[in-house]
């Protein structure tokens, strides 16, 4: 396995993040970056969302790879490198690395130096043939590959679990922009995302029955709390997720419930209450809209294949002409 690259020290460090926190609550209305949810009990809290009976859209996921793999398979070809911004579990990396065709080189991205490095050892154990080059870097930021070998097959950048819906459509084209230009001209994107749907099944899937979605979305205060030292309990906020229709989004907030003030280094941030801060929002695309904003980010798609519900898709596209 290769030492870490990481292209630049943009990670998220403990003052990053006070910065970052303190910016968000300065802007009307207040707002806090989503990639705070995966410390290391976000990242324990999330996993557990991905098995609740609501949450259908991992699961879903993951039956369309069992079913159709060998077909992505086939389309992907021989001696692919496989780029995955975020590596989260490994479940799904797995299961795509086993069943490609010879494929050279995995190259995971994440946040998350602890993470990167739990899921590339054990790549590594389970898929020895395979070149491993974890990079640690904040993906929504520009980054660079190393040097990747021309006479090999495809650039394959994996973005699964409806990643790409927690950007806005015009964050969302200009990430595929990048991608499309991180890796040339024979690069490719296999790609999943939800689609729209009944809006109560959607509600239902971010306001679990057992309050772990809500938990999660709390921790975000825990964080701030630590981080800061304010002595804000979580239940001073509450968790809010709804499908906002005209936006095709859920969107998840923290609710103020009472007025209060605290002093994050020197700066004086007041909630009112009932004031909301958002903190994700997760679109929701037909397959139609999904097309489309592909085409926008520099893709054309040249398969898609969902679940016998139509809850989810995966798109297989490549760089368009
Ligand atoms: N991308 C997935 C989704 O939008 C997972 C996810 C990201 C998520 N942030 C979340 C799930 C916040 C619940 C809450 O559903």
């Amino acid at each position: 396995m290769q030492s870490t690259l990481s292209s630049k020290d943009k990670t998220v460090t403990n003052d990053s993040f006070k910065t970052e926190i303190i910016a968000g609550f300065f802007t009307s209305p207040k707002r806090i970056t989503s990639k705070f949810f995966y410390d290391e009990l976000g990242s324990s809290l999330f996993e557990k969302i991905t098995t609740l009976p609501e949450y259908y859209l991992t699961r879903t996921e993951i039956s369309i790879f069992e079913r159709f793999l060998p077909e992505m398979a086939a389309a992907i070809g021989p001696k692919a490198t496989v780029v995955e911004f975020g590596s989260g579990s490994g479940t799904k990396t797995r299961m795509l690395l086993g069943h490609l065709l010879h494929p050279r080189s995995y190259i995971p991205i994440d946040i998350s130096r602890e993470t990167l490095h739990r899921s590339a050892m054990e790549l590594s154990i389970q898929f020895p043939q395979i070149e491993i080059c974890p990079i640690h870097a904040d993906y929504t930021e520009e980054i660079r590959l190393p040097g990747l070998r021309a006479a090999d097959g495809r650039t394959l950048i994996f973005f699964p679990g409806s990643t790409i819906g927690n950007f806005t459509p015009p964050e969302a084209e200009s990430f595929l922009r990048r991608a499309a230009s991180l890796v040339g001209p024979r690069g490719a994107l296999l790609i999943g995302f939800d689609r729209r749907k009944d809006p109560r099944i959607l509600e239902a899937a971010y306001n679990d029955s057992e309050g772990v979605t809500a938990a999660f979305n709390l921790n975000l205060i825990r964080r701030i709390d630590d981080a800061f030292g304010i002595h804000i309990p979580a239940e001073n906020f509450k968790h809010y997720a709804f499908f906002n229709e005209a936006k095709s989004r859920i969107e998840m907030h923290l609710v103020s419930l009472e007025d209060q003030r605290f002093s994050l280094d020197g700066n004086e941030i007041f909630f009112s209450k009932d004031e909301h801060v958002v903190t994700e929002y997760s679109y929701k695309y037909t397959s139609e809209s999904f097309q489309m904003l592909l085409k926008a980010g520099g893709f054309e798609v040249e398969r898609r294949w969902t679940d016998p519900k139509d809850y989810f898709e995966v798109c297989y596209a490549t760089l368009a002409d």
